[in-house]
C-alpha cells in the first residue's frame, strides 16, 4: 500500500511517497528560504504563491524519485494543522483533487504530531510511549505521547519560539535568514559565559518556555536600552561571544525543560523534531542529559526534522484505523 504525502504548512513545498510498513521511497523539499531572506521572516501571502507555483513539480519528482507513478497511490496525506491558513489551503486542495482524481481515500495528519512521528518513521521501530518535543520556527512544544496519535500537551512556549528566537536574534546581531544556522556558525569562535543572559522558568516546576526576554536581553544588549539611541550591528570581536552565550541559554532551557517532562511523566523515552534539533550543540547537551537519565533520545536524520512530507506517515495510524478525511475538510491554522 503507497501513500502520496504533501505538506505546505510554512515556506517548504513537499511532497512524499512511502508505504504502510512505514518506509519512505522519496522525500522532496523545495525551500523558498531566498523568497522570504530579504524580508527575514515568513511573509504568508508569498508563501501560498509559492506553493501553488512548486507543488505540482515536487509531486512529480516525489513520485519519480520512488519509481511510481499516480496509479500506484493507494491513499493520500495531508497536513492541515497548524500553519499559514494560505498555505496550508493549498496543499489541502491539491489532496482533495488528488483523491477524487485517483478515486482513493485522503487523510488528514497535525504537523506538530508528524514532527514527532519523524522518531518512529527513523526508528523503524515502536518509540511509544514517549516525551514528544518540537522545537521549531513556529513551535516550542513538550508532550506526552501515549501512542502516535494520543499526545496531551504538557507545556508551551508563552511568546516566540526557540528557532523564532533564534532568527529575531541573528537579525539584532545583523546575521542572515534563516537565523539558527547562522548564529550556530558565529556561535563556533565565541565564549558562551561571555554574557550572563536570563533563562526563564528555569526554577519552575512548569513546563513552560519564554523565549522574548532573552531577544530582549540581547537587543539591549548589543543595542543599550534606549533604542533610539540604537548603535549599528555589533563590532566582530563582541558578535561570537554573544551568539555563543544567547544560543548555550535557548540550550540551558531546552534541554531542562525536557529532563523536567521525563522525571515528571516518568518516561524514559524522548522523541525529538523540528529545524532547532540542527543545532549541534542542543543536540550534544540533550544526548548528554539523556544519558544521565538513562533515556532512550530519538532525533531524526535532519530531512526529517525540518519540515517536510515523509513525516506524515502518521497517516498510516489513521489508515490502520480507518480515519479518513471528509472532502469538505477545513484548513485549520490553529494548534491542536
Ligand atoms: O522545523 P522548521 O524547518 O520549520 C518550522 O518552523 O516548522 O524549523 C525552522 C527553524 C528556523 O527558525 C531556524 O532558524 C531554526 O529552525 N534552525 C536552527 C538551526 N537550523 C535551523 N536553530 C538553531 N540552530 C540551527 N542550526
Ligand atoms: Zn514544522
Amino acid at each position: 500500500m503507497l501513500f502520496l504525502a504533501l505538506e505546505t504548512s510554512c515556506d517548504e513545498t513537499a511532497a512524499a511517497v512511502f508505504s504502510d510498513e512505514p518506509r519512505a521511497f522519496s522525500n522532496v523539499v523545495a525551500s523558498q528560504d531566498e523568497l522570504h531572506a530579504r524580508f527575514r521572516g515568513v511573509v504568508p501571502e508569498i508563501a501560498a504563491r509559492a506553493h501553488l507555483r512548486n507543488l505540482l513539480p515536487v509531486i512529480d519528482q516525489a513520485l519519480r524519485q520512488a519509481n511510481v507513478t499516480l496509479n500506484d497511490i493507494g491513499c493520500i496525506a495531508v497536513h492541515n494543522t497548524p500553519g499559514l491558513v494560505g498555505a496550508l489551503l493549498v496543499g489541502v486542495s491539491a489532496a482533495k483533487m488528488l483523491s477524487v482524481a485517483l478515486g482513493v481515500p485522503f487523510i488528514a495528519v497535525n504537523h506538530i504530531a508528524s514532527h514527532i512521528y519523524a522518531c518512529r518513521l527513523a526508528a523503524g521501530r515502536d518509540i511509544f510511549p514517549c516525551v514528544g518535543f518540537v522545537v521549531s520556527g513556529g513551535h516550542t512544544a513538550l508532550f506526552h505521547c501515549q501512542d502516535a496519535l494520543t499526545m496531551r500537551l504538557l507545556g508551551g512556549t508563552r511568546d516566540d519560539a526557540a528557532g523564532e528566537a533564534f532568527d529575531k536574534v541573528a537579525a539584532i546581531l545583523g546575521l542572515g535568514f534563516p537565523g539558527g544556522p547562522a548564529v550556530e556558525r558565529e556561535a563556533t569562535s565565541g565564549n558562551p559565559k561571555a554574557f550572563e543572559f536570563p533563562r526563564a522558568f528555569m526554577n519552575d516546576d512548569r513546563l513552560e518556555f519564554s523565549f522574548s526576554g532573552l531577544k530582549t536581553a540581547v537587543l539591549y544588549t548589543v543595542h543599550g536600552q534606549d533604542l533610539s539611541k540604537a548603535k549599528g550591528p555589533p563590532a566582530d570581536s563582541e558578535l561570537a561571544d554573544l551568539a555563543a552565550s544567547f544560543q548555550l541559554a535557548v540550550v540551558d532551557v531546552l534541554v531542562a525543560k525536557c529532563k523536567q517532562a521525563m522525571r515528571q511523566t516518568g518516561l524514559k523515552r524522548v522523541a525529538v523534531g523540528g529545524g532547532v534539533i540542527a543545532n549541534g550543540v542542543l543536540r550534544k547537551a540533550l544526548e548528554e542529559m539523556a544519558a544521565r537519565e538513562g533515556a532512550e533520545l530519538f532525533i531524526p536524520p535532519m530531512s526529517l526534522c525540518t519540515d517536510n512530507a515523509a513525516m506524515a506517515a502518521l497517516a498510516v495510524e489513521k489508515w490502520r484505523r480507518g480515519e479518513f478525511a471528509p472532502l469538505d475538510l477545513d484548513a485549520e491554522p490553529n494548534f491542536l
